[in-house]
């Protein structure tokens, strides 16, 4: 399917979604949340894909926001609408079941920080830059960012970043626990490529069941988080993943995952 601004593109197990306005840095206008949402319902349909990498177009951006063009003219209801449709696409990005992965070159600002934050991992280049500069527009944050960000680096982060909308760097972003991995340009695709190859070379149905058991823990008490992994760690016996992955250990031979 042809997407407007969208680029996606394969290699082996690994679908990579870019996100293709560079003039703009990448901002998210309605379009292209609409479009994002598809193109990650699709990697959640197609059982070739085994891990999904998300990245901006262009060297200077991941995504510089939401787009403020566009947002001028709302209405509180055409806001809120705005808002539901960033927060959707960034829960089926987070229960897409399958591990994604942001590559962070540039700005990653408001809706783009929030964007990042909805994927599983962050690998950020040593140039990228992070914020939540909604405040200087007079906005808040409307794509989970007060949420997650809240979640990621606490309280104390979140409200600084939030109230003043100043910027952060890449690691900066690491030591506050928002970013997994920070490295040269240089390096920043052969990072991601290797990483994205080692989480498609998973059992899909056990890292379905750990993303799953560390979203639901985190949002509901210790109990009931140890009782919702009991539950996925039971239903792993089911696959035959399970058996593959025990038996070549003890045959001390690698093992292959089919996702069955
Ligand atoms: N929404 C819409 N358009 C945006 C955008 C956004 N969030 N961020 C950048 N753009 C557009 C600019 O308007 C400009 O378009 P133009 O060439 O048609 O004028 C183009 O992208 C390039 O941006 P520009 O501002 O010229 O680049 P810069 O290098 O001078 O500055 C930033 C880069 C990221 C510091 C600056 O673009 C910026 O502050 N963007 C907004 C960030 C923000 O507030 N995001 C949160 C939104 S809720």
């Amino acid at each position: 399917m042809a997407y407007r601004h969208l680029e996606i593109s394969h290699r082996d197990a690994v679908r990579t979604i870019i996100v293709n306005r560079p003039d703009k840095l990448n901002a998210l206008n309605r379009e292209t949340l609409n479009e994002l949402t598809l193109a990650f319902v699709q990697a959640a349909q197609d059982d070739s894909v085994r891990a999904v990498v998300l990245t901006g177009a262009g060297e200077k951006a991941f995504v510089a926001g939401a787009d403020i063009s566009e947002m001028n003219g709302y209405t509180p209801m055409q806001a809120q609408g705005f808002s539901r449709t960033g927060q959707q696409l960034m829960s089926t990005i987070e229960r897409l079941g399958k591990p994604v992965v942001a590559r962070i070159q540039g700005f990653a600002l408001g809706g783009g920080m929030e964007l990042a934050m909805a994927c599983h991992l962050r690998v950020a280049s040593e140039k990228a830059t992070f914020g939540q500069p909604e405040i200087n527009l007079g906005l808040i944050p409307g794509f989970g960012g007060t949420q997650r960000l809240l979640r990621l680096a606490g309280r104390g982060a979140a409200i600084e970043l939030c109230l003043t909308g100043g910027t952060i760097t890449a690691q900066r972003a690491y030591e506050l626990g928002v970013v997994n991995r920070v490295v040269a340009p240089a390096a920043l695709d052969e990072t991601v490529n290797a990483l994205a190859d080692q989480l498609a070379a998973a059992a899909p149905l056990a890292a379905a069941g750990i993303l799953d058991a560390i979203l639901q823990g985190g949002e509901t008490s210790i109990d009931q988080g140890l009782e919702f992994e009991t539950q996925a760690f039971a239903l792993a016996f089911a696959t035959e993943d399970m058996r593959e992955g025990t038996t070549a250990f003890l045959a001390k031979r690698k093992a292959v995952f089919k996702g069955s």
